[in-house]
């Protein structure tokens, strides 16, 4: 793997490789996405072979600027209010972590869309993101940089790590701000539905498209495999607890603790137990708020698994802090132990 910078030449380096059908590390607001171009068969089936990800599980297609979404996507082909609900969205959300399931055309490559009628477009806000799409295909296929079911990456040591030599490049970017992966909306079904909760909070969608429907794991089938429960897990054994409960836990020198709040973290040390009695104490957020925690949440969850802790105990978000209090909650569920 060779490590690019983000400077014009650099990107230009990155955006050739990708119109040649190499595969193309790069940042994003919310995780690194391991690039191929979305219209070239072979250089998607080199992603899911570097990512040994199923090839039912379809895969984002990035694009630099909104006029390009109706060259991948088909609004025609949705009911009218639905087009509509599409196009506000796309113009006031995006760019940003926000992807949206809509009929495909046929330019897109089937293997990108695990051969559904639908494509999943997103239009990401970082500039580097953006300027290598731009300078590319315009079209870039994308999931998260990691081996399937293993923790997203949110900085260019993690994609190294993990996927190492089966990437061509990688553009470091420095640090992921977001943290967490885009909110999924479909928007080809009855009501627009969020298939998987994320960095784009779900008020802010239904402010502008009215009522969404969400997901439920615990009722429905899952058609969508980020919706999968066991996903983006670390190595050590992650077990979750409710807010607070971390209070009741005995001490284990071989064990991790991640805290929601600094407040939890004072509240579990109050009565004379110390973290040094625990292998790792982490906190999501200082101040309990959930745009930090979902910034940290893969950072500190890569840096708990590698501290060598046979065991990591991760406290729940509390739900009222809104936010993207569900997304943080979403992903420690899919991290755990079941
Ligand atoms: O923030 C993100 O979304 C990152 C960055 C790199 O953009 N990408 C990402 O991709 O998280 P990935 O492949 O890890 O997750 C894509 C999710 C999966 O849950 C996949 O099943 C779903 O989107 N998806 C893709 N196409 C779909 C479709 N046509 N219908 C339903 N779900 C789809
Ligand atoms: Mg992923």
């Amino acid at each position: 793997m060779n490590t690019l910078t983000v400077s014009e030449s650099d990107l230009r380096i990155a955006a050739a490789a990708l119109a040649a059908g190499k595969l193309v590390a790069f940042p994003t607001e919310t995780v690194y996405g391991l690039g191929a171009n979305a219209y070239d068969s072979r250089a998607l089936a080199r992603v899911f072979e570097a990512k040994r990800r199923p090839a039912f599980d379809p895969l984002i297609v990035h694009i630099a600027d909104l006029s390009a979404l109706d060259r991948v996507a088909d609004l025609g082909a949705l009911r009218p209010e639905a087009a509509e609900k599409a196009r506000l969205l796309a113009e006031r959300l995006w760019p940003g972590p926000l992807t949206l399931i809509l009929p495909k055309r046929p330019v897109v490559s089937d293997l990108a869309t695990s051969g559904l009628p639908s494509v999943a477009v997103r239009l990401p806000a970082h500039p580097v993101a953006r300027r290598l799409i731009e300078l590319s295909t315009g079209a870039i296929a994308a999931p998260s940089a990691n081996p399937f079911g293993y923790l997203s990456p949110t900085r260019a040591s993690h994609v190294r790590a993990q996927l190492g030599d089966r990437v061509d490049y990688i553009v470091d970017g420095g640090r992921c701000e977001v943290g967490v992966e885009s909110t999924v909306l479909d928007l080809c079904g009855e009501e627009p539905t969020v298939l998987r909760p994320g960095g784009m909070e779900i008020e802010r969608i239904s402010a502008l498209v009215g009522a969404v429907s969400i997901f439920d794991r615990s009722v429905a089938v899952p058609t969508a495999p980020g919706q999968l429960p066991s996903h983006y897990a670390p190595r050590a054994p992650l077990v979750l607890h409710a807010p607070g409960g971390l209070s009741s836990l005995e001490p284990n020198p071989s064990e991790a603790l991640l805290f929601a709040s600094g407040a939890s973290r004072d509240a579990a040390f109050a009565a004379g137990k110390r973290p040094d009695q625990w292998m790792a104490v982490r906190v999501l957020s200082e101040r309990g708020d959930s745009l930090e925690a979902a910034s940290n949440l893969f950072d500190l969850l890569h840096e708990l698994d590698s501290s060598g802790a046979g065991r990591i105990h991760a406290e729940r978000v509390r739900p009222e802090a809104g936010g993207l209090a569900a997304a943080v909650n979403d992903r420690l569920f899919k991290a755990s132990e079941k």
